[in-house]
C-alpha cells in the first residue's frame, strides 16, 4: 500500500525528484526515527494506541535504518520510514505511526535535535580555539609587538594582550551559542500540521523523552518558525568573522614583510613550482569559508522572507544552508585552533618592530602635558612636528627632541626643553606599556591576572558544554529504554 494515498491520480517523476529533500534528510534521519519512537510512546501512554500495536511499531523503529535508500521514490525520509513500516508491519499496525503527528511538526523537531548537537560541536570548537590562544599567550605573551590601527603601527602592546582580544571576541560567540541552545531546545511535537491535534498525546512528556527543556507553545509558530535556524547561522557567521580576522593576521604575520610568526609545517602547504614556498593555506581557507558561511545566512534568511504562515515547502530549501554553515564553522574553528596552537611567534622581530618606529610618540606628548603644563592639543602639535622633522632629516626622534623641542614648542605657545636621555626613556616601548594604568589595557603586569580570569571562564564553559552533552546522552538512553521496554511486550504477548 502506497501511503501517499489516492488523492492524486499521478505524480511526475521530475516533480518528485525536484521536491525531494532526501539528500539533506541524511542529517536528520536518526532523529526522525527517535521522534517516531517518542510519539508512539506518547500515543500508548495516552491510551490512543493499543500496547500490541505500539509494541510492534517500536520494534520496527528500533531496528529501522537511518540510511536513505538509493532509488527510493519517497519525497523525504519521513515518508520513506513510514512506507517501510507499512510494508513491513502492514497498514493495520504501522498505520498508527502518524496518528496525531505530521511531517510538519516532525521535521521541525528533528532539525532542532540535530542542531542541538551541532551547536554543542561548534561551542566545543570555539573553546578549543580560545584554549589555543591562551596557550600561545602563556608561552610568549610578554613579548612586545606593534599594535596597529589602519594597518599602520600605532602603539606597542604585548602579544598576550592582542591574543586576549581575540579570546574575548570568541567568548561572546560562545555566550551566543549557549543562549541560542536554549531557544533551539524546545519541542514542536503536538503541533501536528499546524493547529494541534485531537489525539491525546501529552506534549510535555514527548518533549521530555526527546531531551527538550520544554515545548514551543503555539502550534502555528512551532511548524512555521525557522528563526532558530537563521539565528544559528548568524551565530556561526559571527564566529567565522572573528576566526577570519585571526586567520588574516596569521597570513599577514607569516609573510616576510611582517615576519612576526612562523606557522607550523603541519598547517602549511608547499608550491608545485616554487621550491621555496610555504603557504598559510589553512588560514586562507578559514578566511574564505567565513564568506561561504555568510552566504548561507543570507540564503536562509532570503528563503524565509515574507513567507506566509504556516508550513510551506520553501522551509525545506532553507535547511541545507544551516547544515553547511554549522559544518563549515565547526571544521574551520577546529583546524584554526590547531594552526594557532602550533604557530611560533618570532618575538625578536616583533620587538624590533616596536623599537624605533615612533609608535610611543603619545607618551612624549603626555609627558609634556604632565611635566611642562602644556595642554594635550599643544603637546600633540609639538610632537607631531618633531616626528615630521625627524623623518625628514633622518635623525632619531630622541635626538630631534633634544635639538628642536625648544624652537618647535615656542611656536606652539610655550618654550620647553627635554634632554635626549629623558626623551629616550619616555619613548621606550617597555616603559610605554608598563605605564598603562587603565584596566583592560596592555600593561605586561596585567597579563597574569588577565590570563587567569580567562582560564577560569574557559573551564566553566567547558563544564557547561559537557553538562549539556551528558543531558542529551541521558535522554537518548531514556528514550531507548522506554522504547525497548514497549518493544519487548510483543514477544510476551504473541
Ligand atoms: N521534507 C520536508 C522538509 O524538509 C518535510 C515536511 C514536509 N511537509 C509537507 N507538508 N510536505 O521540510
Amino acid at each position: 500500500m502506497d501511503i501517499r494515498g489516492p488523492r492524486l491520480k499521478k505524480q511526475s517523476d521530475a516533480a518528485l525528484e525536484f521536491i525531494s529533500s532526501m539528500a539533506s534528510d541524511r542529517e536528520i534521519a536518526r532523529h526522525v526515527i527517535a521522534v517516531n519512537m517518542a510519539h508512539m510512546a506518547g500515543l500508548v501512554r495516552a491510551g490512543e494506541v493499543g500496547r500490541p500495536t505500539g509494541s510492534a511499531c517500536m520494534k520496527f523503529l528500533l531496528s529501522a535504518s537511518p540510511d536513505i535508500r538509493p532509488g527510493s521514490k519517497a519525497e523525504d525520509f519521513h515518508q520513506q520510514l513510514e512506507q517501510d513500516a507499512v510494508d513491513s508491519l502492514g497498514v493495520e499496525t504501522a498505520g498508527f505511526l502518524n496518528f496525531g503527528k505530521s511531517r510538519n511538526d516532525q521535521v521541525a523537531t528533528a532539525i532542532r535535535m540535530e542542531l542541538r548537537l551541532r551547536v554543542l560541536d561548534l561551542l566545543g570548537a570555539v573553546l578549543e580555539l580560545q584554549d589555543s590562544l591562551l596557550g600561545v599567550a602563556h608561552r610568549y605573551g610578554s613579548s612586545l609587538m606593534p599594535g596597529y590601527t589602519h594597518l599602520q603601527r600605532a602603539q606597542p602592546v604585548t602579544l598576550a594582550h592582542h591574543l586576549f582580544a581575540h579570546f574575548d571576541a570568541l567568548g561572546r560567540d560562545s555566550d551566543r551559542l549557549v543562549q541560542l541552545y536554549s531557544r533551539v531546545n524546545l519541542s514542536p511535537m503536538g503541533a501536528a500540521a499546524l493547529a494541534g491535534t485531537s489525539v491525546g498525546v501529552d506534549r510535555d512528556s514527548v518533549a521530555e523523552l526527546l531531551g527538550f527543556s520544554g515545548t514551543v507553545r503555539n502550534s502555528i509558530d512551532a511548524v512555521s518558525s525557522r528563526d532558530f535556524m537563521v539565528e544559528a547561522t548568524a551565530v556561526a557567521t559571527m564566529a567565522m568573522l572573528d576566526a577570519s580576522r585571526l586567520a588574516e593576521e596569521q597570513i599577514l604575520w607569516s609573510s616576510k614583510e611582517f615576519g612576526f610568526v612562523e606557522l607550523d609545517d603541519s598547517y602549511s602547504a608547499s608550491s608545485s613550482i616554487m621550491p621555496q614556498k610555504k603557504n598559510p593555506v589553512v588560514s586562507e581557507l578559514v578566511r574564505a569559508k567565513a564568506g561561504s558561511v555568510l552566504g548561507c545566512l543570507v540564503a536562509a534568511a532570503a528563503v524565509l522572507k515574507a513567507m506566509p504562515y504556516s508550513y510551506n515547502l520553501d522551509l525545506q530549501e532553507a535547511t541545507p544552508h544551516l547544515w553547511r554553515a554549522m559544518e563549515d564553522a565547526s571544521r574551520s574553528l577546529k583546524v584554526l585552533a590547531g594552526a594557532t596552537a602550533t604557530m611560533r611567534p618570532l618575538t625578536g622581530s616583533m620587538a624590533k618592530a616596536v623599537a624605533h618606529d615612533d609608535s610611543t610618540a603619545v607618551a612624549l606628548a603626555n609627558h609634556l602635558v604632565k611635566s611642562q603644563g602644556l595642554s594635550f592639543r599643544q603637546a600633540h602639535a609639538i610632537v607631531g612636528e618633531l616626528v615630521r622633522l625627524s623623518a625628514e632629516g633622518g635623525v632619531s626622534l630622541p635626538e630631534t627632541v633634544s635639538s628642536q623641542l625648544p624652537r618647535v614648542s615656542s611656536k606652539h605657545g610655550k618654550r620647553v626643553a627635554i634632554d635626549e636621555a629623558t626623551s629616550r626613556q619616555v619613548l621606550d616601548p617597555l616603559r610605554f606599556v608598563s605605564s598603562i594604568a587603565t584596566s583592560g589595557g596592555a600593561n605586561p603586569s596585567f597579563i597574569r591576572s588577565d590570563a587567569a580570569k580567562r582560564r577560569r571562564e574557559l573551564t566553566s564553559n567547558r563544564a557547561r558544554l559537557s553538562e549539556l552533552g551528558s543531558q542529551l546522552r541521558a535522554s537518548q538512553e531514556r528514550l531507548l529504554r522506554v522504547s525497548s521496554g514497549l518493544a519487548r511486550e510483543v514477544k510476551t504477548k504473541s
